[in-house]
């Protein structure tokens, strides 16, 4: 299994000083910036759009990993893609054909993840899984960071970690919620390589992220 990457979400970030937020972390050694974008329609909470992906895309050299929680995806795609996002995640939940939402985006030449929230099968992914580069398991009620960890997720984990590795392909297995530092291991343990962390990031202010985001990654 490849390196433990850690992904902080910029949800749980000061979003006055946003910027400055994301240069913090890039330079305290986070892998990725998770950006999570909600509709306050495919979810109960909204958050920001790709002017503000825009906007942030110069604070960082790092991969944006922009996680889409808004119904109709399809149509924002291409306005994600050009404000620099390099990874769209996309609930299968939020347009008819995911499949071809994935191919649009390979098409944009992104990377393309497929989420599952919780109460998703991870039989949803066995005609998509091959031409993913990530998959990403919600361990929370996508909507709002600071929830705790919801542990039958861990078993959803175990069963993809076995599905990617059938597939003998490079794709990422992704968590995110409640992650903190009892729920990292147990993630990890279960086949997870990419930890999404927003509270346990952000907790402590600039000068805590180095050693949260290490904390983290040493599991
Ligand atoms: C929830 C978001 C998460 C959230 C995680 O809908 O997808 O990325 O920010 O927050 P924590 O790490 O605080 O659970
Ligand atoms: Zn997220």
């Amino acid at each position: 299994m490849s390196a433990i990457r850690i992904a902080p979400s910029i949800l749980s970030a000061d979003f006055a000083r946003l910027g400055e937020e994301v240069r913090a972390i890039d330079e305290a050694g986070a892998d990725w910036i998770h950006v999570d974008v909600m509709d306050g329609h495919f979810v109960p909470n909204i958050t920001i759009g790709p002017m503000v992906v825009k906007a942030l895309r110069p604070h960082s050299a790092k991969p944006f990993d922009v996680h889409l929680m808004i119904s109709p995806v399809d149509s924002y795609l291409e306005a994600f893609a050009e404000a620099g996002a390099d990874i769209l995640t996309v609930h299968p939940e939020a347009g008819p054909h995911t499949h071809r939402t994935v191919q649009r985006i390979k098409q944009l030449g992104k990377q393309a993840g497929v989420v599952l929230n919780p109460g998703t099968p991870a039989k949803m992914l066995d005609y998509l899984i091959e031409d993913v580069d990530l998959v990403l398991v919600m361990s929370v009620n996508p909507g709002f960071g600071g929830q705790s960890f919801i542990e039958s997720q861990l078993r959803k984990i175990e069963a993809i970690r076995k599905m990617i590795d059938k597939t003998g392909k490079d794709i990422r297995l992704q968590v995110d919620g409640g992650i903190d530092l009892i729920t990292a291991p147990r993630a990890i343990a279960a086949g997870a390589d990419v930890l999404v962390a927003g509270t346990a990031t952000f907790k402590g202010g600039p000068s805590a992220y180095a050693d949260n985001i290490r904390r983290l990654r040493e599991g």
